[in-house]
């Protein structure tokens, strides 16, 4: 196989995503390797995950306006991944919209996953947005980082059928399962060079 490639993920609190990756990275055939963890805080669940996987991990202080980060923090990261070897940059739960050097730097090499079927539900609480609205199908979504929120072109979406008994806990729970198998996939086809961005559309080359 060639070299594997290094990817960073972002990540503000549970983790799960990130757990996904590594342990899709713990394969000896997958295409990449995580060389680093990077947290806005201290509190994030991920860091412990971080740690049982023996997996880097780096708090940066991204200031105190939510959702947003400050220039500093951006380049601090952007250093970081560099420093590393960092070629494509994960956000998993990482609550802050990205500009600056890291965006400058990871342009069209950032990906990010959304729980719910985009362009639809948007930003925070997607599942309580989706129920709230009624549709019958939710999901996730896999797509690459722009200056925008949740609005980079798209990899891969995964359906979930919303039930009549949901709540908000039981269909993100739902969502989750197919976060997980979603986000190592699409690493995976970034990895492999089987991506190519065309426009709003992301073409997928079928394996040699
Ligand atoms: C995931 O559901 C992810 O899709 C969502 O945050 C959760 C993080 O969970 N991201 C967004 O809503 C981004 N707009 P995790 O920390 O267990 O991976």
């Amino acid at each position: 196989m060639n070299e594997k490639k290094g990817i960073a993920v972002l990540a503000s609190g549970r983790g799960s995503n990130f757990e996904a990756l590594a342990r899709a990275c713990l394969d000896e055939e997958y295409p990449a390797v995580i060389r680093a963890l990077i947290v806005d805080g201290g509190e994030a669940g991920a860091i412990a995950i971080a740690d049982s996987f023996g997996i880097e991990r780096v708090a940066v202080e991204c200031g105190a306006k939510k959702g947003s980060m400050t220039p500093e923090s951006s380049e601090r990261m952007a250093k970081i991944c560099a420093e590393r070897g960092v070629e494509l940059v994960c956000l998993a739960g990482f609550m802050r919209i990205v500009g600056g050097a890291l965006m400058a730097e990871y342009r069209g090499r950032m990906l990010n996953i959304h729980p719910a079927l985009l362009p639809g539900f948007k930003g925070l609480h997607a599942q309580e947005q989706a129920l709230a609205y009624g549709v019958r199908y939710s999901g996730c979504t896999v797509h690459f980082v722009d200056e925008g929120v949740d609005t980079g072109p798209i990899i891969i979406q995964r359906v979930v059928p919303v039930l009549d008994g949901d709540t908000v806990e039981s269909l993100s729970d739902r969502i989750l399962q197919e976060e997980h198998q979603a986000y190592p996939e699409a690493v995976r086809l970034w990895a492999e060079g089987r991506l190519r961005i065309e426009g709003r559309r992301v073409r997928i080359r079928e394996k040699a």
